[in-house]
């Protein structure tokens, strides 16, 4: 019963909403899960404050203060020292190392704020998905959860969630529907793959 908890690395842009939904979730006992390390590209990331005022290591690595193959190898390094198992990309908004990738096989999950394939790619992020959707004229939109390759939003689909979508949505209305239910779907994802129902 009393499995390890399940490593996790999760990386993060901006105001990290969602790594507070797996913080909560590890918390209150609900996901056997340990964050061992929270890495953000940007250094005022509001994410990183949520890490520290819970003791998780917060770590600032940007591309900007390294050469190319710098910037990979120290990335690989953190998540090594960190004995990271599995990397949580959390709202970020860099694209993952080829070689990170490599050497995280089917390890690395993003969540995104729209029913991939649809609304996803390089441009796709922020109000903008929510925008696009509601342009569109679709009925509704949701969430998904998706192993990492090196295409924008392009990786294994692992889970979804529909969100209905209102007539009088705007993106912000919207977007905030779908941020609930990430918060519901991340953690829960990550506790399935930590309990072995996902490989
Ligand atoms: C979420 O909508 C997530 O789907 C997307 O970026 C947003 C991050 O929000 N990848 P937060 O920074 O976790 O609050």
């Amino acid at each position: 019963m009393s499995e390890q908890p399940l490593k996790l690395g999760v990386l993060v842009s901006g105001r990290g909403s969602d790594l507070q939904s797996i913080i909560d979730a590890i918390e209150s006992g609900d996901l056997n899960a340990r964050i061992t390390v929270v890495i953000s590209n940007n250094p005022s990331a509001y994410g990183l404050e949520r890490a520290r005022k819970y003791n998780i290591p917060a770590v600032v690595h940007s591309s900007k203060d390294y050469s190319k193959n710098a910037f990979r190898e120290r990335f690989l390094e953190i998540l090594k020292s960190y004995d990271v198992e599995l990397v949580v990309l959390a709202g970020y908004l860099k694209k993952i190392p080829d070689t990170v990738i490599d050497n995280y096989p089917r390890r690395i999950i993003n969540i995104h704020p729209a029913l991939l394939p649809k609304f996803g790619g390089k441009g796709f992020y922020g109000m903008r998905v929510h925008k696009a959707v509601l342009q569109s004229g679709e009925k509704e939109s949701g969430v998904t959860v998706h192993f990492v390759d090196n295409k924008y939003d392009h990786g294994e689909i692992i889970y979804q969630q529909k969100v209905p979508i209102k007539e009088d949505d705007t993106p912000e209305t919207l977007s905030e529907r779908v941020l609930a239910v990430e918060h519901q779907v991340l953690p829960r994802v990550i506790g399935m793959i930590a309990e072995g129902k996902i490989s």
